[in-house]
């Protein structure tokens, strides 16, 4: 189960789940206007389930959550989030506001809605895309307040959730995609998509409860809190 499945990072993993066989469900806002998910249906449409969802809207979490009840999630993939940054005096608290919704309330409700489906599977993992940007640990460059709050309190809940579902079998981890080339990472970033899912799936597919609750990269690296 994939949110923020219409274009980026979110899309190329839909594409890549289906393509070696997975059954997909792909949520987004509008996936009827999304190039990536119709092109990734035409060629796999029995695998992938399309489901509008924004991430925002909590009854609409729980609604599906209920729709699909009884279904097993093995892996369920917070990948929705915006950027907002903006520098020291130039605060948008709306916009701040409404990131924090997205990026950090998103990847809860959707665990708090999901967890059963992801504890009556065979994998029970619940991962959340998260940012080397909201590492305390690794910040030398400064700035970014707002982008940076909104991963490091998203790596605070995933690491809570790796403590309280252990006892389920559930393995919780924020994952780091590299600098990634989409509308988000811009033209200039250092990872192409399609080696930045390759390698989250590969971390993804080999997670040990051992690793519940690290923060990793899209390379299997572990990253300073
Ligand atoms: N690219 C990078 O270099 C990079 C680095 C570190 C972390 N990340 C993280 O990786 C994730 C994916 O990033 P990306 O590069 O693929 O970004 P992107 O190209 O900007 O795509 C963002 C995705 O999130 C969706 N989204 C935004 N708000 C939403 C909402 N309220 N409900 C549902 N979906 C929503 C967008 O849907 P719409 O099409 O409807 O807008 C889109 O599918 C994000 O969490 C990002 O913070 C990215």
């Amino acid at each position: 189960m994939i949110s923020g499945a219409s274009r980026g990072i979110g899309a190329e993993f839909v594409r890549a789940y289906a393509a070696d066989g997975w059954r997909v469900h792909a949520l987004a806002r509008a996936p009827e206007k999304s190039a990536a998910l119709t092109e990734t249906v035409r060629r796999h449409g029995d695998r992938v389930a399309l489901h509008p969802l924004d991430v925002t809207d909590h009854a609409a979490i729980d609604a599906l959550a209920a729709r699909l009840r009884g279904s097993p999630v093995d892996v369920l993939l917070n990948v929705a989030g915006v950027l907002v940054a903006n520098p020291f005096g130039k605060s948008d608290y709306d916009r701040w506001t409404e990131s924090l919704r997205i990026n950090l309330f998103g990847p809860m409700k959707m665990s708090e809605a999901f967890v059963e489906h992801v504890a009556a599977s065979e994998q029970r993992k619940i991962v959340t895309l998260t940012s080397m940007l909201g590492s305390i640990g690794g910040n030398a460059s400064g700035g970014m307040y707002d982008y940076r709050s909104t991963k490091a309190a998203v790596n605070a809940i995933m690491k809570s959730m790796s403590v309280d579902l252990a006892g389920r079998g559930i393995i919780a981890v924020p994952i780091h995609p590299g600098w990634v080339r989409t509308d988000m990472g811009g033209p200039r970033a250092e990872v192409d998509v399609a080696t930045s899912v390759a390698g989250m799936r590969a971390v993804i597919a080999a997670l040990t409860p051992a690793q519940s609750g690290r923060f990793l990269s899209y390379q299997g690296t572990e990253l300073a809190w």
